[in-house]
């Protein structure tokens, strides 16, 4: 038996509400046009991932954690409440990046992607609790969470990403 994935689904039902519109009025253009769903994708996964997905992340591994060289020991976790309300607002970047990889015309399938996309929008919300509760460990924990995603999605679909990929926690 085929699966209705829910793209087909919704253009099923897209076009029974055009029928149904176009039979009982035809001189009513607007109601036509408000049932079609149309999503600008004109920015392809690459330029997501460079533009939105990247800049955001790279801000929430910056933000947490500690280095140590020969200056001595420094706490990468912001210190005042805007600092952490500006990590909380990169998180939910993340949170929202993940639906847009989701949409229709960037969704690779119906499977998988899906799947990942979702766990990012997941790490992403449990960054933005842990940075409105001003929680180190528990923002740490969800910035290794958001990592693992990133590289189990390329490892699927663009496994030579994770080659020139740098371990957040390596340095
Ligand atoms: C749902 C799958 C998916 C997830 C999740 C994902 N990526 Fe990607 N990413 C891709 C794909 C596919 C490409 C290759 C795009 C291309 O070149 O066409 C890519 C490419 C990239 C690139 C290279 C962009 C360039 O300029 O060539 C970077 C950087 C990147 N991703 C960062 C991230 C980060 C950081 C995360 C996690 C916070 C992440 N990605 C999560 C699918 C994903």
């Amino acid at each position: 038996m085929k699966k209705l994935n829910s793209a087909s689904f919704r253009t099923i039902l897209s076009a029974l509400l055009i029928t149904s519109l176009a039979a009982c009025s035809s001189e009513d253009p607007v109601e036509e046009v408000a049932t079609e769903t149309t999503y600008n994708t004109e920015l392809n996964v690459q330029e997501l991932m460079s533009l939105v997905l990247e800049p955001a992340s790279d801000i929430l591994w910056d933000s947490g954690g500690w280095v140590v060289d020969a200056s001595g020991y420094e706490e990468l976790w912001p210190t005042t409440d805007d600092g952490w309300a500006y990590v909380r607002a990169q998180a939910a970047i993340v949170v929202e990046t993940g639906n847009m990889l989701a949409l229709p015309g960037r969704a690779e399938d119906n499977d998988a992607w899906m799947i990942y996309s979702e766990g990012l929008s997941t790490a992403g919300l449990l960054a933005m609790e842990a940075a409105a509760a001003q929680n180190k460990e528990d923002f740490f924990d969800a910035g290794g969470q958001l990592y693992s995603v990133c590289t189990a999605c390329h490892q699927a679909y663009s496994p030579d990403i994770n080659n020139r990929f740098v371990d957040p926690s390596a340095d």
